[in-house]
């Protein structure tokens, strides 16, 4: 079963037990999103993270094991209890702190970041264009911030042209999906940020389906209907759109 998880693409995550990462699953492969997106983005050793979006907990506890990070675990739909179960038997309590908040509205201090990570989550408040400026209010000049998202290769401009095997499991929301190119475009707008590098992951549809598959596997059926959009997708449009930017 653990094959398919000892990729020499992802000697980081490789180490952690796949079976503890698909039981917190919130949505595809977290942690080989972030090793990814840390190709790009770099975390200087005990460097203060703001993890947005960080559901269970589990892109917080590599952050802080793997380099030694001090992350503040914000999401909004998982409760304290839950993340902090899993920071617990981690042994990384020390380091995390769990947060239940609405990014759009924090109350950490000024400047207190010196990085923020998405994983998986920019989609649900980011197109918001007011939420890149409010949130480097807690980023410190020079901080750096980088995402991961689900993205279309390339934006529609109706719901009749997003693709008919995405818009028939992912219906509106696709329209959040958006491209490398967009995601890059809304924050260069801003003038706050310089936009550092901009991508569609070159395997982020690959990962997905091996993601989902392995789920799969473990509660057959369980995924069929993702199974067909990423089967009929064949990665043609369907990635991670992996932006990063350092703040002026
Ligand atoms: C698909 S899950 C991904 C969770 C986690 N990053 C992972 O990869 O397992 C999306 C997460 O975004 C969080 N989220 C959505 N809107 C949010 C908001 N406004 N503020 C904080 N978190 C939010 C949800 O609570 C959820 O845990």
């Amino acid at each position: 079963m653990s094959g398919w998880w000892q990729r020499t693409d992802y000697p980081r995550s490789s180490t952690y037990d796949p079976e503890w990462l698909l039981s917190l699953d919130m949505g595809p492969n977290p942690l080989w999103l972030l090793e990814d997106l840390l190709v790009d983005l770099v975390i200087p050793p005990g460097a203060r993270v703001l993890d947005l979006g960080s559901g269970l907990g589990a892109t917080s506890v590599f952050l802080a094991r793997e380099f030694g990070a001090e992350v503040w675990a914000t999401d909004l739909w998982v409760s304290e209890a839950a993340a902090t179960k899993v920071i617990a038997d981690c042994g990384v309590e020390d380091l995390v702190h769990v947060v239940n908040a609405d990014v759009r509205s924090l109350s950490y201090d000024n400047e207190q970041f010196d990085v923020m990570v998405s994983i998986d989550s920019w989609e649900y408040f980011g197109t918001d264009d007011r939420v890149l400026p409010s949130l480097l209010r807690v980023l410190r000049p020079g901080g750096r911030i980088g995402i991961a998202t689900p993205c279309l290769r390339e934006e529609f401009a109706t719901y009749e042209e997003c693709p008919a095997h995405v818009r028939e499991v992912v219906g509106w929301e696709a329209a959040a999906w958006h491209s490398p190119d967009w995601w890059r475009a809304q924050w260069a707008r801003t003038g706050l940020v310089d936009v550092t590098s901009c991508r569609a992951q070159e395997r982020g549809w690959s990962d997905w389906l091996a993601w989902t598959q392995a789920l799969d596997a473990r509660d057959p059926g369980s995924q069929r209907a993702v199974l067909d959009m990423l089967e009929a997708d064949g990665g043609a449009n369907l990635s991670f759109a992996m932006v990063t930017a350092v703040k002026r």
